[in-house]
């Protein structure tokens, strides 16, 4: 007879137990093979489940993508390889240079730059793409852009100081795609992303503890995912209305533009001179206080001031300091965070980038000066999180933020974590509270932190590209009109 119970029984996952089975030689030496086969030992459970592991950790995005991530000062074209493990990427890039003159110059001569840099990544990078099966292309452009499909977007105005003829109220991913095929090249614009919703994504994808994604630097914006049932403003649309209302999207507030109408910003004089003068002044109000395009200029704007009223560089020649927009983020930083005795740090900046030699004086003042202006525009930073966590009712989370102030301002993070919590309302305890992926500085202290943001514009920008091939190839593709990004 045959024990059921016994036929598949090990001791200690590594010999066969005898099978105490009475049957002829045949029939034995049969159901022993089938024992074999049937035989699953501790060794093998331990690796089948290991790998179950690693399959319930997998990321589904796979394939490879190109990303191009339009900037203030560079253009960066990347080729990622998503292996669905998010641990595992392949990444190879190269950012070419966009000359001044471009920024200010035609739409035509913009989208040919582009199309140029991607033909002459796809070349280095012996890139294979044919008219049948084409290089995927996920496009971060960070401007404001109305987007009804994810593959399309429609410029609302520019920001950043660039004023390009001939693409404000046009599709930005048509202008691509004309310049693209002009150059016959293999490549399929899949999607159009802000930077801050790449940060988020590409963010998201390594730390589930993300709640929104901001951009601190040339420019400043965040964005958060919210349910669609909860956004007035697309119920109307009949692709959202044949979708479940808890299905997520992605916001992107484009907070650069908060209170235009000037009701509560701390506007200075200064303030009002950089607007005035800027291509579109008026707009992006918020971001001309707090953003890195314009902390340096406003430092500029009053070191003339001074120089002006006699108060400093009496005996210097300024004519160098007069160049519009000469101060940049990393000079600030370096004057605020210079710890020499003597100042000698802040003194060298200005010698060899304007050839003023300063005084003492001149030169506490200036260091005083870069603290005021970067602590006022950390402190604002932090009113535009705050009103999201307090918008979707967000009390814990990590804020993950790129960006030159962000990640070169040394004294950033902590100056805006202060700042969250005094908007907040964070007890003693709150703020004590340690973020344990933190890095121990008091920046990552209490319950909301700012994270250093995962490479948005290309990790998130080909994570972005292929959930959307992948909603494609199932044969969706909906659009939401009146939607952000
Ligand atoms: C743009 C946003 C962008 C931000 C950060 C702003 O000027 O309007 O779209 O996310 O800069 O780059």
């Amino acid at each position: 007879m045959v024990d059921m119970n016994e036929t598949n029984g090990l001791v200690d996952g590594t010999s066969t137990k005898q099978t105490g089975v009475d049957l002829p030689t045949e029939l034995r030496k049969e159901f022993e093979k089938l024992e074999q086969q049937f035989t699953v030992d501790r060794k093998k459970l331990k690796q089948i489940s290991d790998h179950f592991q690693q399959e319930l950790e997998e990321g589904e995005e796979k394939g490879d993508f190109l990303t191009l991530d339009l900037g203030g000062t560079n253009l960066r074209v990347c080729w990622i390889r998503l292996k669905g493990n998010k641990a595992d990427l392949e990444i190879k890039q190269h950012s070419y240079k966009m000359p001044n003159e471009i920024k200010t110059g035609k739409a035509s001569e913009l989208w040919s730059l582009v199309a140029e840099s991607l033909q002459a990544f796809i070349q280095d990078q012996a890139l294979e793409g044919t008219k049948d099966n084409p290089l995927h292309l996920g496009f971060t452009f960070s401007y404001p852009a109305i987007q009804e499909y994810i593959d399309q977007g429609t410029l609302q105005t520019w920001t950043k100081g660039f004023d390009i003829k001939g693409v404000e109220g046009q599709d930005v991913a048509t202008q691509l795609r004309t310049a693209m095929s002009n150059l016959d090249l293999p490549v399929e614009l899949v999607a159009v992303v802000n930077d801050t919703t790449g940060a988020m994504i590409a963010s998201s994808y390594h730390d589930p503890k993300t709640i929104i994604g901001a951009i601190f630097g040339t420019g400043c914006n965040a964005a958060y995912m919210d349910k669609i049932g909860n956004i007035p403003k697309i119920q109307s649309s009949p692709e959202i209305q044949s979708l479940n209302p808890d299905t997520p999207m992605a916001i992107n507030c484009e907070y650069g533009a908060f209170d235009n109408a000037r009701a509560v910003l701390p506007l200075t004089p200064y303030d009002e001179q950089i607007d005035a003068d800027s291509p579109r002044p008026g707009e992006q109000a918020f971001e001309k206080l707090s953003a890195g395009l314009y902390l340096g200029e406003i430092y500029r704007r009053i070191c003339i001031d001074m120089h002006a009223r006699n108060l400093i560089f009496a005996d210097a020649d300024i004519a160098a300091l007069r160049e519009p927009y000469s101060i940049d983020t990393s000079f600030l930083s370096n004057v605020e965070d210079d710890r020499t005795p003597d100042l000698s740090t802040s003194a060298d900046e200005f010698m060899s980038t304007f050839g003023i030699r300063m005084t003492a004086d001149e030169l506490r003042f200036t260091r005083a000066l870069a603290k005021l202006i970067a602590t006022r525009g950390a402190r604002l930073c932090a009113t535009g999180i705050a009103a999201i966590c307090r918008h979707q009712g967000l009390s814990s989370g990590h804020v993950a933020a790129d960006g030159s102030v962000a990640n070169k301002h040394p004294k950033f993070k902590k100056r805006w974590g202060r700042a969250l919590g005094e908007i907040l309302d964070w007890s003693q305890e709150d703020r004590e509270e340690r973020d344990e992926s933190g890095e121990g500085d008091e920046s990552q202290m209490g319950p909301i932190v700012l994270t250093s943001a995962e490479d948005g514009s290309g990790v998130g920008a080909a994570v972005i590209a292929a959930m959307t091939l992948d909603r494609w190839r199932r044969g969706e593709k909906a659009g939401i009109k009146g939607a952000g990004d």
